[in-house]
């Protein structure tokens, strides 16, 4: 049993044959799916697919590069959603640095993250959390900004020591595609590294698609490759990295 903790199954690439990419990983052991909001539509639409599958969750909120001319009315649109039972999380949300450069962007990037921590802390719903080239602002953020109910750090990329500390923040580590990757030297030592209580895995579909198929669409069945991969590291039974996997997904996002 898998849970791919976060895929863009609200995605255009994948909505369009949503049946077809569900059913392909079902046939693989995928059970359960995150799908991941960015902004308005997309959370929107992640509610709507939540609604309609009995084993799909949703996930709700403003990742950093959509917050620029983001109007009140938006932002609160989406956060009375919380509450919506199919919501397990808000997310993604965080710190890109690699897209945006500018400094003022980038302090709005940081007052969204900690508004958006706030109001997880308020509907008490974990967080799903995005960081690219931000990993000092983005651990600043929440040694100051307790988050009551835990999160996870989506496709991490950061050093096994920076993995403590995120740990410590109450955060769960996810890894998807890139521990396959032949090059992938730290994710690699993450996932031999980290505590089996702490891991998660994803797909961030239709982004970042495993090893032999890197580059291409990405679709939730690829976990299995995730999976295998982390198994293969650890050496262990895939079974034990899928049932590890699962209950952590299932603890945090209280599914
Ligand atoms: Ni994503």
């Amino acid at each position: 049993m898998i849970f791919d903790t976060h895929c863009h199954l609200n995605h255009e690439d994948l909505y369009k044959d949503i049946d077809e990419y569900i059913n392909r990983a079902k046939e693989v052991g995928v059970k359960t799916f995150l799908v991941v909001g960015y902004d308005k539509q997309s959370s929107l639409l992640a509610i709507k697919i939540a609604e309609k599958y009995d084993f799909i969750y949703a996930a709700i909120g403003y990742h950093p590069t959509e917050i620029n001319n983001l109007s009140e009315e938006d932002f609160n649109d989406i956060m009375k959603l919380l509450d919506h039972p199919k919501v397990k999380a808000l997310g993604e949300i965080g710190l890109d640095y690699y897209w945006v450069k500018d400094e003022k962007e980038r302090e709005l990037q940081k007052e969204y993250f900690i508004r958006q921590i706030k109001e997880a802390n308020k509907h008490k719903k974990p967080i799903s959390i995005h960081n690219r080239d931000a990993i000092n602002d983005c651990l600043t953020i929440l040694k100051e900004n307790h988050v009551d109910m835990g999160g996870v750090m989506h496709c991490y990329s950061g050093s096994v020591e920076s993995m403590y500390e995120f740990i410590k923040c109450g955060m769960y580590i996810s890894l998807g595609g890139p521990v396959t990757f032949k090059n992938a030297k730290t994710p690699k030592e993450v996932a031999e590294k980290i505590d089996l209580d702490k891991l998660l895995v994803e797909t961030d579909s239709p982004y970042l698609a495993p090893h032999p198929y890197r580059g291409t669409q990405n679709e939730p069945a690829r976990i299995k490759l995730v999976v295998e991969e982390i198994a293969r590291l650890r050496n262990v039974k895939e079974e034990e990295i899928e049932d590890a996997t699962y209950r952590n997904s299932c603890k945090l996002f209280h599914v």
